[in-house]
């Protein structure tokens, strides 16, 4: 597949390149955009040694500069201490004004090396290649990039936009099943809140839990549409004064989900869809919703092979506490996405606890 979407904003408008094969093509796609000789690839032991080669020769057959920051993997490195090694990397190669960082990897990846770039000189370019589908269609886009403080998840960040976002779909081939079904809940996502077409597609197939079940023609779709729907968005709204509040959907409870269970019992996406089962149901119950549509909401969180369900254990008044600490709670109160039919949702501050707790307590998982 090949195709372009572009994400229109005011500052700097740039191109997202869906692309198979295109990671080859890396150094042809970076040739076009004016960018110094100097580039700074960030990647992690586990992208690395499975692309990193391919980019770094494609960036060099176009004339670049190549020096790397190689990263340790995961969310607990997602931190100011991975950021000190970007920019002593950056000191050390010398990276100029000019210069560029581009992220291979997932959202991790892709966050710490936006700020990094945002922040080494007061801003160099920045360049994406998200390699998981999570970060495809969703953390590459719309510039928010950050590190966690011990305190808390990406409290420490900025709006940073990327100058292009290549994805090459060949790349998911070898990434974890659990990662790919954790990707599958955003897309469910923005079957949701903003593109009923998709969901439809999603609905005539059986499995979504693995790509090797899922017909080339909807794995486009799901990648072309999501990324359209991500720009949409970001495109009206890249500071999320409004509008953009949207794809926090499922985000809610899910955040309270992932951050109690650690960030690694239940990972982002994991935790997005029992999010996602969460404001469905609380949609229902306040009459928004039916009942009817969230279930074929949770139909298809079920097929990509994501709970339903809170993980055995889990205190729903920790959970309800919890929400009281999210980046979404203005003026005290909670702020929940709901759907109001399949492709349309609605933000609100009015959702009793009773009723979250009502939900919430219809959700637990019961020990066999
Ligand atoms: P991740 O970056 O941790 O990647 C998941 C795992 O897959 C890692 O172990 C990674 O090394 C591995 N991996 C990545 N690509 C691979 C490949 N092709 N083959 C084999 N292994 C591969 O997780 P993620 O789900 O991509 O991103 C989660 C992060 O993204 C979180 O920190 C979250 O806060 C952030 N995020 C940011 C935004 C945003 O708008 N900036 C949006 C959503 C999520
Ligand atoms: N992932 C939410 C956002 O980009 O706004």
């Amino acid at each position: 597949m090949a195709c372009t979407i572009k994400v229109n904003l005011p500052q700097q408008s740039y191109e997202i390149a869906i692309a198979t094969g295109g990671l080859d093509q890396l150094g042809d796609h970076l040739s076009g955009l004016g960018l110094g000789k100097k580039i700074l690839l960030v990647s992690n032991p586990t992208v690395f040694p499975h692309y990193g080669e391919r980019a770094i020769n494609s960036l060099q057959s176009a004339g670049f500069d190549v020096s790397t920051c190689i990263l340790p993997d995961g969310e607990q490195y997602k931190n100011l201490d991975s950021l000190q090694k970007i920019y002593s990397t950056a000191l050390e190669n010398r990276l100029e004004r000019s210069s560029t960082m581009v992220a291979l990897g997932g959202g991790v990846i892709g966050d710490m090396t936006g700020f990094g770039a945002a922040t080494w000189l007061r801003g160099i370019n920045f360049i994406q290649v998200p390699t998981t589908l999570l970060a495809m269609v969703d953390a590459s886009i719309g510039g928010k990039t950050g590190v966690n403080h011990p305190q808390g998840k990406n409290l420490i960040g900025a709006f940073y936009q990327p100058k292009l976002v290549l994805i090459d779909p060949e790349v998911l081939k070898t990434l974890p099943k659990r990662e790919f079904r954790a990707g599958m809940a955003e897309v469910i996502k923005y079957g949701v809140i903003w593109d009923g077409e998709l969901f439809h597609q999603m609905e005539e197939c059986e499995h979504l839990d693995a790509m090797e079940y899922i017909p080339l023609e909807l794995m486009d779709a799901i990648l072309t549409r999501s990324c359209q729907a991500k720009a949409d968005v970001v495109s009206k709204d890249e500071k999320e004064a409004g509008l953009r509040a949207i794809l926090n959907y499922g985000h809610t409870i899910g955040h309270a989900v992932e951050s109690l269970t650690g960030y690694t019992q239940v990972i982002h996406g994991e935790a997005v869809g029992i999010g996602m089962v969460a404001a469905g149901e609380i949609a229902v119950e306040l009459g928004m919703w039916t009942q009817e549509e969230a279930q074929r909401q949770n139909i298809l969180i079920q097929k990509a092979g994501l709970a339903t369900q809170l993980p055995a254990g889990l205190d729903i008044e920790a959970i309800i506490a919890s929400l009281q600490l999210d980046k979404k709670v203005k003026a005290g109160k909670v702020r929940f996405i709901l759907p109001t039919q399949i492709g349309v949702v609605t933000i609100t501050d009015q959702v009793p606890a009773d009723t979250i707790r009502k939900v919430l307590i219809g959700m637990v998982k019961k020990d066999r």
